[in-house]
């Protein structure tokens, strides 16, 4: 038992110590299998992974870059399998330096290596099995497996699509469109989809928008002239001065039936045009499903979707259509303990044509300019936010936000100059996410235990303190883990912390596993048994270069740089995680 917990505890691991160094590590008695990596093969006839001769045809048919959100559906579908499955994993962005012989800069990349680049992106798609030795392997025959690229045809619905801002050279009704990038964080639906969220897509777009007609959208976004990746200088599609309305197409939730590999990933104009880190639904007790996202910028705000159909267990075909109709909202905070939910409907309050709104599609594609005006409470960069299936409560992560000043200090956001963020605890009336007004709490402010402003359960250990909590994850007993972005920066490794949310042993951290150094955690996901805990290690060996790698991980091999990889954990002998 842990130092400080309860009898009634039911994290009862031995607390990994902090450290930094060029492994990953987890608790004492736990497995940790490296399950795939970057340019592994997904497809039987797929070539091997040779990083001194990438070629985009092979990248293709291989793992993608940078794994950040993970999901994992059963197989057959509708079980409730923990040994056999579809895993689903984000390709965030790429680090050209960390990819290729030479380390180049990013904007003096060969044709080919921009082409690696951009397949390198979007999501994978492969069948994984438990084998009776406890090792999980891919199926490489699986008729499931496919990659999805920024280049994968895609279709925009809801009330934005069709809108005349869509129109481009490639999209001619405004409802077509192409790939997805940029995506961080996600969700899985009770009906079997993924959820994907579009998040720093301005850093892929470049060139002159002062004629777009978009300048006051992409302003806001963050877009720029200059290039920060050499895609727009191989395609147009990524100069905006060529290709004005391009940027409207990503900032999206897209849908993605992993169950059909023919089917046609949805953009879902409903949930709003955003800097999304991901989305995370839950089926109210009426039915009808709420989806949980933030907008994962400094000052920006924290949204839920309320869908207008209800759930029908019974029926897949229904489901695939419910986030396209609903109720978008933006929360605001009161530092008494309570927040309200506020409408982003055309004609309602501001939302008007005197503010420039013409119709709904506008509020979607405009979304922090309607939440601006409805006055959301700027947030210390929302990520993750997941509901407690247990209680039901809603967790916030808020990673940091560095440039929040003293007087702009509040409730949910209690920090100026916040360089290790906080969890932050939603409490809907009665448990009904329908509600226009929750109440609020701060499970914890992270930070160096012992730091001004930190809050934690008294006896956690000097292991058990975190910072910048990014991803977060509940097992099935309504444990929460927190992945961290950002720790290293404090002088410790990233990972993965656990913790009681509710009783005597609330906000009491503890230290779970930890990256190879320069990595950041993301992903943390768990099978129905909560007996498998996947997560990504994204981005190891960051801040050095392919030529001179900090840490090898996990090949530690001469001709291997190091190499993002997707991990799976189990408990030596079986059994719960964490127990
Ligand atoms: Fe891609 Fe919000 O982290
Ligand atoms: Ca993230
Ligand atoms: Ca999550
Ligand atoms: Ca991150």
């Amino acid at each position: 038992r842990g130092q400080g917990m309860s009898a009634s505890s039911t994290l009862t691991f031995k607390e990994l110590p902090h450290a930094l160094d060029a492994h990953f590590t987890v608790a004492q008695g736990y497995n940790a299998q490296v399950l795939v990596s970057w340019g592994d093969p997904l497809f039987a006839d797929a070539p091997r992974f040779d990083p001194a001769n990438q070629t985009e045809q092979h990248q293709l048919r291989q793992f993608g870059y940078n794994n950040d959100f993970i999901g994992f559906v059963p197989l057959p579908m509708g079980s409730d399998s923990s040994e056999h499955g579809l895993l689903v994993v984000n390709h965030e962005y790429c680090r050209s330096g960390m990819m290729f012989p030479g380390s180049p800069d990013e904007l003096q990349l060969s044709e080919e290596q921009i082409k690696v680049n951009i397949a390198a992106h979007g999501l994978s798609v492969v069948e994984i099995k438990k084998h009776s030795s406890g090792q999980w392997q891919l199926v490489l025959d699986s008729a499931y497996n496919r990659r999805i690229t920024p280049n994968t045809p895609m279709q925009m619905t809801g009330p934005a699509a069709g809108s005349q801002r869509l129109h481009s050279q490639y999209s001619t009704d405004g409802v077509k469109t192409r790939g997805t990038y940029g995506n961080c964080a996600g969700g899985v639906t009770p009906w079997g989809t993924i959820l994907t969220g579009e998040e720093n897509v301005d850093n892929f777009f470049g060139g002159d928008f002062s004629q777009s007609g978009e300048v006051e959208n992409y302003q806001r976004f963050g877009m720029q002239e200059v290039f920060h990746t050499s895609w727009g200088l191989l395609d147009k599609r990524w100069d905006m001065r060529e290709n004005p309305s391009e940027p409207l197409h990503v900032g999206w939730v897209v849908e993605i039936d992993p169950y059909d590999p023919h089917s046609v990933p949805k953009k879902r104009t409903t949930l709003g045009r955003y800097k999304h880190e991901g989305a995370n639904v839950f089926i109210n007790r009426d039915g009808r499903v709420v989806a949980y996202s933030g907008d994962d910028q400094q000052f920006e705000y924290l949204y839920r979707f309320i869908s207008k159909e209800r759930y029908q267990p019974d029926n897949r075909k229904a489901n695939l259509s419910l986030l396209d109709e609903g109720t978008l909202y933006c929360a605001r905070f009161a530092d008494n303990g309570s927040m309200q939910w506020l409408p982003l409907v055309f004609g309602q309050g501001p939302l008007t044509t005197e503010n420039g709104f013409q119709s709904q599609a506008d509020v979607l594609l405009d979304c922090r300019k309607a939440a601006d005006l409805l006055g959301a409470t700027p947030m210390d960069r929302p990520e993750d936010v997941e509901v407690n299936p247990v209680t039901g409560q809603v967790y916030v992560m808020l990673t940091n936000n560095s440039r929040r000043t003293e007087a702009q200090t509040d409730g949910p956001n209690p920090r100026a100059k916040n360089l290790a963020g906080q969890v932050l605890e939603l409490t809907p009336p009665q448990g009904d996410h329908s509600a226009d007004s929750f109440s609020w709490d701060l499970l914890l402010v992270a930070g160096r235990k012992g730091d001004a402003g930190t809050h934690y359960h008294a006896n956690i250990s000097d292991n058990g303190w975190l910072a910048c909590p990014d991803n977060c994850a509940f097992d099935n007993l309504g444990n929460l883990w927190i992945a961290t972005d950002g720790a290293e920066a404090f002088g410790v490794a990233d990972g993965v912390w656990a913790t009681e949310v509710t009783g005597e042993n609330r906000a009491l951290t503890k230290r779970f596993l930890r990256t190879p150094m320069g990595a950041e955690l993301c992903g943390p996901f768990f099978t129905p048994d909560a007996q498998n805990f996947f997560c990504s290690v994204q981005h190891p060996g960051d801040g050095s270069s392919y030529d001179n790698p900090k840490t090898r991980w996990p090949d530690f091999r001469d001709d291997m740089p190091p190499r993002p990889s997707v991990m799976v954990i189990t408990k030596q002998g079986g059994g719960r995680i964490g127990s």
